[in-house]
């Protein structure tokens, strides 16, 4: 008998429904009245408290070691607490949110990123984070679009795997890994009207082609737990859903990792109106095979009475307890309950050199250039800049920081005077951040009088860290009414305009996109942000991320995304309105700024794409070639696109998929042919029998600067 089936054959009933039920670090040392408290809501005694086996946020590693002596000295069985945290884009010092990193397009990136934070983390106490967060965003409107890597279903599983190597695998120091738990399953993401905690209701086709792929690729990459979701999905909690968690997780990938709830997403079966109570919800929930409750009591409350009635058996619960304690013996907290804990190593890590040098290149490598009308790059010779916005003197690390400080962070008016020196500098709030105001016309004023004496202006707007995350979903994803009007008042007295902005999900640009030469996005870039902005306006760095997600014109266009199905009566791709086609009178249906879109400091020529074959036969493969030359001149980096269409099948498919990318560096004048190999299995879908695979028939293909751009080539695959 192994060391965990011992520990599994000493431990009673109680303790491990225990053992199942996470709860926040603070309860663990809670004194008795605020056991009191507790109980009131959660049921929950002293003893409950001294057999729980994992636990949420804690401050420090300090506080990590004096949680786990009061649960060492107080616990039966002596098993050590297991800590997890939501270790998302960083620890102290923290990188480009999620999307940024998506919009890197480069997964060496998201790797480098995702270990350096674990060596953060793993000092300061933690073993689990919450992350991989897969889930795929096509609803702008929904705040949590921040922590995904975007609409893209491929990019986002290249991103899961890259997330769970970077944090699990990325550091060579023993100790210096942290477990990874993918969420939220399963589809989340697709909340109704972008409401976060929203109804998900869906087919099973766009299920599984779609929402599903990303947390299966994180499953076949080894990740350790999975977190289910809070939303319904086709009118069952995914919390308790025996179809996903059973049928599809454990039995067809084969998934013998934790399963975890969100938080007190077991109870919220009962506002759902899918439980009647909290011991109806621990039923359902026994019979699914999730193994923690996070944050809710049902579990620990009822689960005696279940076992004593039959309702289950000991067995359901020593799976959950083994797959717990299997993670404790992975991460090695059987043999040392203070993990890889370090107080020394923490504080040197934290901030170091070389994670701010990581970071500094991740928000260069994530920032798009959106549109530059020959603004950008600006001389470092230039005379004086106004740097303008309510964002311009903030650091802005987004939401999910972890142990991120805003004030540890460079601003963009700290970034800008490091090159120029402040005294070049002048500086005007010219809007409030967060709220939707009226206009503030005197600080309109006073930006516009600094920016007319200024040789140009950097305006920095857009959301702050509370603008997008969890429970922040927008019905207006415009900028507000002062930011718009003060972008008009600076670029009408001075023609070198920048808007900088930082945002942590699509913003709706149409009505403002007119009023200056030059847009850029830094996303949420985190504490390097400011210098990164720095080197891209100056011109030290070029701009080489896309866009992960379609930027609309409007936020009434949400949803919005570019691998679309055809409707039957689809538009002409002109300006016009069409009577009877499917389009809006007011608005264009496409995007603004496309999928896959981003400028930089050159220009490049793509020439048509050209296939090897018109034939594919089964089993076989053809190539896709196309030129490209940069005709700018400077040195840049393309990004081409490859896009398949399959143009007849059922169900149908969508207009393009991306299938693959590829970066080429090019010196001014070079050119250089980029080529993709097309196989059948990128052609498969999920077919209305059940199967995978790919149909005979005719494809189109684009390799594309962007997913609506471009002309296609076109092959038959024949079987
Ligand atoms: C709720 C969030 O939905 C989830 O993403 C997070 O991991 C947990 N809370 C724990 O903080």
């Amino acid at each position: 008998m192994n060391n965990v089936e011992k520990i599994i054959e000493g431990m009673t009933p109680l303790q491990k429904l225990s053992e199942m039920t996470q709860l926040n670090g603070a309860f663990v040392s809670a004194s008795d009245a605020e056991i009191t408290g507790l109980a009131a809501d959660f049921g929950l005694n002293r003893e409950n408290i001294a057999s729980i086996g994992t636990v949420l946020n804690f401050t420090d590693a300090k506080e990590m070691k004096r949680i786990q002596d009061t649960h060492l000295a107080e616990s039966p069985n002596k098993l050590p607490l297991l800590f997890m945290m939501d270790v998302i884009h960083g620890y102290r010092t923290i990188y480009p949110i999620p999307l940024g990193l998506g919009a890197s397009f480069d997964t060496e990136l998201v790797k480098k990123c995702s270990a350096l934070a674990a060596r953060e983390a793993t000092a300061d106490g933690v073993q689990v984070t919450f992350t991989p967060m897969v889930d795929l965003v096509r609803d702008a409107r929904w705040g949590r679009c921040m922590e995904s890597t975007g609409e893209d279903t491929y990019l986002n599983c290249l991103m899961a795997r890259a997330q769970i190597e970077g944090f699990s695998k990325g550091n060579p120091e023993p100790g210096r890994n942290l477990a990874t738990c993918v969420k939220h399953y399963a589809a989340y993401g697709a909340a109704e009207a972008g409401r976060d905690y929203n109804t998900v209701d869906m087919s099973e086709h766009t299920l599984r082609e779609y929402y599903l792929p990303a947390y299966r690729a994180a499953v076949d990459a080894g990740v350790d737990m999975v977190m289910t979701s809070f939303n319904l999905l086709n009118g069952v909690p995914a919390a308790v859903n025996k179809w996903t968690i059973n049928d599809i997780l454990r039995k067809e990938w084969g998934f013998d990792g934790v399963v975890i709830t969100d938080y007190n997403s077991f109870r919220e079966t009962v506002a759902h109106g899918y439980s009647k109570d909290t011991e109806h919800c621990a039923r359902l929930a026994f019979e699914t095979e999730t193994d923690i409750e996070m944050m809710s009591p049902c579990f620990i409350k009822h689960g005696k009475k279940l076992l004593d009635t039959g309702v289950i058996d000991e067995e359901r619960l020593n799976r959950s307890v083994r797959r717990i304690l299997d993670l404790k013996e992975k991460v090695g907290m059987l043999d040392n309950p203070y993990g890889a804990a370090d107080e020394a190593l923490a504080a040197e890590l934290f901030l170091s050199d070389e994670h701010r040098a990581v970071c500094r290149d991740a928000a260069v490598r994530s920032a798009v250039l959106l549109k530059n009308d020959g603004v950008l790059p600006l001389s470092e010779d230039i005379g004086k800049v106004a740097v303008i916005g309510p964002h311009a003197k903030s650091g802005m690390i987004g939401f999910w920081s972890c142990r991120g400080r805003a004030d540890e962070a460079v601003s963009v008016y700290d970034g800008i005077s490091a090159v120029l020196g402040e005294d070049r500098l002048v500086y005007a709030k010219g809007a409030n951040g967060e709220v939707r105001e009226k206009s503030d016309a005197v600080m309109i004023k006073e930006a516009a009088d600094a920016a007319s004496a200024a040789d140009a202006a950097i305006l920095c707007l857009g959301e702050t860290a509370k603008m997008s995350g969890e429970g922040n979903s927008r019905v207006d994803i415009s900028l507000t009414d002062a930011e718009v009007e003060l972008i008009r008042a600076v670029s009408a007295v001075n023609k070198n305009t920048v808007v900088v902005l930082f945002n942590g999900r699509a913003l709706a640009l149409g009505n403002v996109i007119d009023d200056a030469p030059v847009f850029m996005t830094m996303w949420q870039p985190g504490t390097e942000g400011g210098s990164a902005a720095a080197d891209l306006i100056f011109g030290r760095r070029d701009f080489t991320a896309r866009l992960p997600v379609s930027f609309p014109y409007h936020s009434a266009q949400c949803p919005l995304y570019y691998n679309r199905m055809s409707t039957g009566r689809p538009k002409p791709k002109d300006d016009k309105h069409y009577m009877y086609k499917s389009n809006y009178i007011d608005y264009p249906n496409g995007p603004l700024f496309a999928f896959g879109h981003g400028l930089c400091y050159t220009e490049f020529e793509f020439s048509e794409p050209v296939l090897s074959s018109s034939v594919m036969h089964t089993g076989g493969t053809i190539e896709a070639s196309v030129r490209i030359k940069n005709v700018g001149k400077r040195e840049g980096s393309a990004l081409p696109q490859l896009y398949i269409r399959d143009v007849v099948a059922c169900p149908v498919r969508p207009v393009r998929e991306l299938r693959g990318f590829s970066r080429v560096t090019l010196k001014p004048g070079e050119e250089t042919t980029v080529s993709f190999e097309i196989t059948e299995d990128m052609l498969a879908f999920h077919r209305p029998d059940g199967s995978f695979g790919a149909d005979e028939g005719e494809f189109h293909v684009y390799i594309s600067r962007d997913g609506e751009s471009g002309s296609y080539a076109e092959f038959e695959l024949v079987k």
